[in-house]
């Protein structure tokens, strides 16, 4: 009600509460190089309108004279209880979009007990960000490096910063066909800015001929060289469990099979995801992918989905689906592009606040009574 109340007093929000305005707002501000980072997709942009349209597709049908007056967002994954069943999806490189980057986006997360996942490309290292975090939840994102050191590299280094979770990205083993990087040539943003996760890390670090501030260009080279590993097979996946003890969740997952593989390879979760369709260009919306990954292995593994939630009513949607959490991707990036931690903080809020109403208002006082019964596929009968 804070929002209506300030409405009151004429006090309106610093940034609108529709979301899906945050994109053009960040374009004006920061112009289109910065944006198309962002906004871009793979190919023809049809995977993003793919994830829309199944969204959309998806109606809720709200039940009326039920008691909804006590409320509790809270759910259970990866075995820790969360306040609210939302986290904030790996993005790398946000210094393209604000100064404080990941700090500031760690910090909002961390004031309203969301979790943030750092990402392995982020342009703050992870000790830097733990540090951000304070008690909150630490989890990690790994692109799996063609060097075997570097990996380890950072996942000795995330442990020993404290972070518990590890995510692990499949759907990128090469970076996409993505036009507008292409067409605004992506790589001066990487040498302004640079990942300085890598950059930092000991392991990159001995691979270089010269030390990175020497030659900047040369260590770009470097990290787009062994940036992800091509050759990665399931059996590889026996690595990381060596070199992580927490829960590992295979992020980038669409095909039940690929689910069950990751069921039989004992690892803890999946994120249904297409990488929010920057990927493939031509697949499966991730909210049409998502019901069979919940039939095959719902009963065995935390599943989380991310790619084209706008909305506390998308977030609802994937939640009746069977997902246990929602990863945000774009949103906050925009709230950070337009005004740092308090940026982050409005999308946090928005999110969580519609959430609320959208299963209250639809007769549920908890995520968990709300479930694919409560929907219908717009076509369906
Ligand atoms: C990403 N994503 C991503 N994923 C990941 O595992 N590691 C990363 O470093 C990045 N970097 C990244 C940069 C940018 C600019 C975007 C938009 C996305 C994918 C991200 O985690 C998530 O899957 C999608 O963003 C979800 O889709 P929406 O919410 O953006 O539609």
């Amino acid at each position: 009600y804070e929002i209506y109340l300030n409405g009151m007093t004429g006090a309106v929000p610093r940034l609108p509460t529709d979301l899906t305005r945050l994109a053009e707002l960040t374009e004006q501000r920061l112009g289109s190089g910065p944006v198309g980072y962002v906004a871009g997709g793979a190919g023809d942009g049809s995977t993003d309108r793919a994830n829309r349209a199944a969204l959309d597709r998806l109606r809720i049908v709200p039940r009326v004279l039920r008691d909804v007056h006590a409320r509790d967002l809270s759910v259970h994954v990866l075995g820790r209880t969360l306040p609210a069943p939302v986290a904030l999806a790996p993005i790398g490189v946000l210094s393209i979009l604000h100064p404080e980057a990941e700090g500031a986006a760690a910090r909002a997360a961390a004031a309203r007990g969301v979790p943030y996942i750092h990402s392995s490309a982020a342009s703050t290292p992870i000790e830097q960000v733990a540090e951000a975090l304070g008690d909150a939840e630490r989890w990690f994102q790994l692109y799996w490096s063609k060097d075997r050191e570097v990996t380890r590299s950072f996942l000795t280094r995330a442990r020993d910063t404290g972070f518990t979770v590890l995510f692990v990205t499949l759907d990128t083993p090469l970076l996409a066909w993505r036009p507008r990087d292409l067409d605004q040539a992506y790589l001066p943003f990487l040498r302004g800015v640079g990942t300085a996760n890598y950059f930092t890390d000991p392991a990159f670090q001995a691979g270089l001929a010269r030390p990175v501030h020497e030659d900047p260009d040369a260590a770009v080279m470097h990290f787009i060289g062994l940036f992800s590993d091509p050759s990665n097979t399931w059996p590889d996946l026996a690595f990381l469990r060596e070199n992580w003890d927490g829960p590992i969740v295979l992020k980038g997952v669409l095909h039940p099979d690929d689910a069950r593989a990751a069921a039989d390879a004992g690892m803890d979760g999946v994120v249904v995801s297409n990488h929010g369709g920057r990927q493939v260009a031509g697949a499966i919306g991730a909210a049409d992918a998502l019901p069979a990954v919940v039939d095959a292995v719902g009963d065995r593994l935390d599943i989380l989905f991310d790619s084209g939630v706008r909305s506390g009513a998308d977030i609802a949607k994937v939640l009746a689906l069977g997902a246990r959490a929602v990863l945000i991707g774009r949103p906050y990036a925009y709230g950070l592009a337009l005004d740092g931690q308090a940026g982050v903080d409005h999308v946090i809020r928005c999110l969580l606040a519609e959430l609320d109403l959208t299963l209250a208002l639809s007769g549920h006082a908890t995520p968990a009574t709300f479930t694919a019964a409560d929907l219908r596929r717009e076509g369906d009968r």
